[in-house]
């Protein structure tokens, strides 16, 4: 990988001019890029799976409908993004066969289970919550493409916060069964959510390169700092408890100060140990496969489409 100056590259960056896919770029921003993005693509499509396993079950007519829309959102998310991501030069195959073969990353929240209906209303409320406070900025992220097609991305993601809230403040008007299984829900995804941000900007190794290129524009701490501070007040609303007895308004800092982060676990599942990994990574081979004769189909209809006459 390189870093040689590329005519104008640099000059745009300072301007905030937006960099297009015809425009001369360092290798290693390139290849960052297209780290980033497809990362993020797959992330969209694995973050299919948790919710999808409660479509069948959602309680009613207007939930089932909301999560239908979500879930189909997340999809269109990732094609988007792989759109994006191919501007650079990689194919949509390549990305695909990375993620089916483990050696690309996908988000480490994906790999938990979703074990009751306030799984759902959680997603929505802390998973889309972290993900809107990590990618409103990437909205003015250098590269064009990865930039605009984060506005609309974000617009939904948004919509996927406020139905999550909203099913949460429902199952808290509930029974005392139903805000106990709120409370739980949020028991066990308040620490992997706060992982999605990635490791301390220390132990970042992209950070400062990103941050440079204005592919990042907020480090790690500083987007988990931002969305800690948002949170805890919309958990005093819906009546829960965060589960961090050091969770606590910091006058000083003008922050709430929050207790450590499991490394360990969050590594163990960034390397496939999660408690859902395996299931996820089979999930997606399955569809894969399942759907070679719709690729295969495809194929022959665009070669017949090049191979009929014109009048
Ligand atoms: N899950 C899995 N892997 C992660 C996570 C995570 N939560 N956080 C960091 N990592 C990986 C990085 O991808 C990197 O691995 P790599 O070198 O093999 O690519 C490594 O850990 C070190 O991390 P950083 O140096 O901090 O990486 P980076 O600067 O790329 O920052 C971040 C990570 C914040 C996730 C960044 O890539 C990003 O903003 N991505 C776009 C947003 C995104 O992907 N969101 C997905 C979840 S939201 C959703 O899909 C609804």
């Amino acid at each position: 990988v390189t870093d040689a100056p590329c005519a104008g590259f640099d000059e745009k960056l300072a301007a905030d001019i937006k960099i297009e896919p015809s425009d001369p770029m360092p290798d290693a921003y390139r290849k960052t890029l297209i780290r980033q993005i497809s990362q993020h693509a797959h992330s969209e499509i694995v973050g299919m799976l948790p919710e999808g396993n409660w479509i069948t079950r959602a309680p009613t007519l207007k939930r089932k409908a909301i999560l239908l829309a979500k879930v189909q959102d997340e999809g269109g998310h990732g094609l988007y993004l792989y759109a994006a991501a191919e501007t650079l030069g990689v194919s949509r195959d390549t990305m695909v066969a990375a993620l089916l073969d483990g050696s690309a990353k996908y988000s480490s929240i994906f790999n938990y289970p979703t074990l009751s209906w306030a799984d759902i209303g959680v997603i929505g409320w802390l998973v889309d919550g972290a993900a809107i406070t990590n990618q409103v900025p990437l909205c003015r992220c250098s590269y064009g493409p990865y930039a605009r097609a984060m506005v609309r991305v974000c617009k939904e993601e948004s919509f996927h916060q406020r139905q999550g809230y909203d099913l949460l403040v429902a199952m808290m008007k509930g029974s005392p069964a139903q805000r106990a299984m709120v409370q739980e829900a949020v028991d066990r995804w308040w620490w992997p959510v706060l992982m999605m941000f990635g490791p301390h900007d220390q132990d970042s190794v992209h950070n400062g390169t990103s941050m440079k290129w204005g592919i990042k524009r907020f480090s790690n701490d500083d987007l988990r700092q931002k969305f800690v501070d948002a949170t805890v007040p919309q958990a005093e609303v819906l009546g829960v408890t965060l589960p961090d007895p050091d969770l606590k308004w910091n006058a000083e800092r003008g922050h709430y100060d929050f207790g450590a982060i499991d490394w360990e676990e969050f590594w163990q599942v960034v390397k496939g140990n999660g408690p859902c990994n395996r299931e996820r990574m089979a999930a997606r081979i399955k569809a894969h496969e399942d759907g070679a004769w719709v690729r295969e189909a495809a194929r022959v209809h665009a070669e017949k489409k090049i191979a009929r006459p014109t009048h």
